[in-house]
């Protein structure tokens, strides 16, 4: 699977496509203006998967060719729960969600064609199977405010579960419980306590060879 990264900051194309997509969901949704937003290009391989994740920012997939089936799953317990969402918050990698095969029962399956696309609720756990065919698609991330105090949010609750062992009881985006959750996670973060791992959960294992078209060359530490 090639993921081309912040295509919107390499082409002003994409920017100005992008721009005009989330002009169009504040449109017609009246969500809060975006403070922040990405798009990516994904391609893969015939029967490729992406396992069960929820991923932070709003989403949204847009099939360019092949076909591939989307496993949406409810935002709540047990396909998502708090200690899920903190997990992702802690370790900066989407993966590893626990997922049971009964799932499937309560998820929104469809086949997504070229030209169509999906979007789904905040954090919703989702999967995705390719048909057997070489598939490429966009995708869309976009911040608002109130999506960034739900993250600082769960991040102070992660904070408060993991490093100091108190079960959380709010949800709350403000108000003092929030103010003092933003505070709690600025200095965590500042202080290094959430990076650890971080990095090293995505090693850089190869880079193209500019020389040799399609040639991959390993890179250090995964060479011999
Ligand atoms: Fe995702």
């Amino acid at each position: 699977m090639l993921n081309l990264r912040s295509v919107h900051q390499a082409d002003k194309r994409y920017a100005e496509m992008l721009d005009r997509i989330l002009d169009e969901f504040r449109a017609i949704s009246g969500m809060p203006p975006v403070i922040a937003r990405n798009a990516g290009i994904l391609i893969s391989s015939p029967n490729a998967q992406v396992y069960y994740h929820a991923d932070l920012p709003g989403q949204s997939l847009w099939q360019i060719r092949g076909v591939k089936r989307v496993y949406v799953y409810p935002p709540v317990a047990p396909f998502l729960t708090p200690e899920k969402i903190e997990g992702i918050i802690l370790s900066g990698v989407e993966v590893n969600m626990e997922y049971a095969p009964w799932y499937d029962d309560y998820a929104v399956v469809a086949d997504l064609q070229p030209g169509e696309m999906m979007h789904w609720p905040l954090h919703s756990p989702h999967r995705v199977d390719n048909h057997d065919c070489l598939n490429v698609s966009l995708t869309t991330e976009y911040w608002t405010d109130p999506i960034r105090r739900t993250v600082m949010m769960n991040c102070g609750n992660a904070v408060l579960r993991s490093k100091l062992g108190i079960t959380p009881r709010s949800d709350a985006i403000t108000g003092p419980g929030f103010w003092a959750k933003a505070a709690l996670q600025a200095g965590v973060k500042r202080a290094g306590l959430l990076s650890k791992g971080r990095t090293a959960s995505r090693p850089i294992t190869f880079r193209l060879d500019p020389a040799r078209p399609g040639a991959l060359i390993d890179t250090p530490q995964n060479a011999g």
